[in-house]
């Protein structure tokens, strides 16, 4: 169904593409340290000061709202170590104009807090799990963190979240031995799959083993009999499905194939400041503005001037030394 039109036109980019998804980092740390992501011993992480509090997230992400952002992502770090997040959810979920709020989590706070999320009004969940084995987990995530990331997914199943989106990120000679395993994982508890291309953000990002998602997916289309999907919100992922439709996996591709034309989104960091793009450094911070008590007008011109500057594509293929920061500053 179409959405109502916003009460201006709404904000378009340089490019003619039309934003009207907005990530919210809520927290840069994290209890996991991904091979692709953290650096094990990582400790610059923002200054709690930095923080944008909760009012000026509300304040913020109204002002976006009333300028056509109707959906809205909680990402990290790990959301869910920001203390109180249900109540940050509850707050973003009524502003007028907010039709879908989502979080990506990896999971291991989810059994504490699934059903206060679901009540708040968070629709939609993507977890992190980049493999079903112990030991693997460990190694790859960092963390010996197996049984609770489980124990959060069951209890995101029993809240009710639906659906529930399981992204692996797919490393050559890593956990590419694994993928048929999470597509029966996943066929078999009703969950969407999405297979993520490493990208090189950090030094991290960068000598994560690339695995290209292309040959994959054609295996796994004939193995698994899997028919052109028509799911998904105009976002990154495209989409195989079963024939009966019950099970879909979704493809992130982002060096084999980009997908910047269509690119709908920008990303909130916990400081405040906007980033356009994740393999750019266009940004702009909105903190001095919030503290210096902007009026609504001037947020609002103001993010008008931020989306002018997305660029209009990612370089991770023609320059990957170019991001220096990690994934946990941007919010996957
Ligand atoms: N490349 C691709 N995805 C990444 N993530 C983090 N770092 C990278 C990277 N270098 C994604 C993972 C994780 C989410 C939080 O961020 O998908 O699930
Ligand atoms: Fe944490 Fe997600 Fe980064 Fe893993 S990928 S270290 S879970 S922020």
């Amino acid at each position: 169904m179409p959405s109502p039109a916003p009460s201006s036109s709404g904000l378009v980019d340089q490019f003619n593409r039309r934003i009207e998804y907005l990530r919210v980092s809520v927290t840069d740390r994290c209890d996991l340290r991904c091979v692709y992501c953290m650096p094990e011993g990582f400790t610059d992480f923002e200054e709690p000061a930095d923080w944008l509090t909760f009012d000026e997230l509300e304040r913020l992400l109204g002002a976006f709202a009333r300028l056509g952002v109707s959906r809205i992502r909680f990402t990290g770090g790990e959301p869910l170590l920001r203390r109180n997040l249900p109540e940050l959810a509850g707050r973003i979920t009524r502003l007028p104009g907010i039709r879908d709020l989502s979080l990506s989590s990896n999971a291991t706070q989810l059994e504490k807090h699934a059903s206060a999320l679901k009540q708040a009004g968070v629709s939609r969940l993507n977890i992190s799990l980049d493999s079903l084995r112990p030991e693997r987990i460990k190694a790859i995530n960092g963390r010996d963190a197996h049984h609770r990331i489980m124990a959060g997914i069951e209890a995101a199943r029993v809240a009710g979240f639906s659906p529930i989106k399981i992204n692996m990120v797919a490393m050559a000679g890593v956990n590419d031995d694994e993928i048929d395993d999470m597509v029966d994982y996943c066929i078999s508890n009703g969950f969407v799959l999405r297979l993520i291309e490493t990208m090189p953000m950090g030094e991290t990002g960068r000598n994560a083993s690339y695995l290209d998602l292309q040959p994959v997916r054609e295996g796994l289309q004939a193995r698994f009999d899997l028919i052109e999907g028509n799911i998904g919100h105009g976002g990154p992922a495209r989409y195989l499905q079963s024939r009966d439709g019950r099970f879909s996996v979704g493809f992130i591709t982002p060096i084999s194939q980009h997908f910047c034309d269509t690119c709908n989104r920008v990303r909130l960091s916990v400081d405040g400041t906007l980033y356009l793009c994740l393999g750019q450094e266009h940004s702009f911070n909105f903190r001095p503005l919030l503290r210096a008590q902007a009026s609504d007008a001037e947020l609002e011109q103001a993010i008008q001037q931020a989306i002018s500057l997305k660029p209009q594509r990612h370089e991770f293929v023609e320059k990957p030394q170019q991001v220096i920061r990690f994934m946990s500053m941007t919010g996957g």
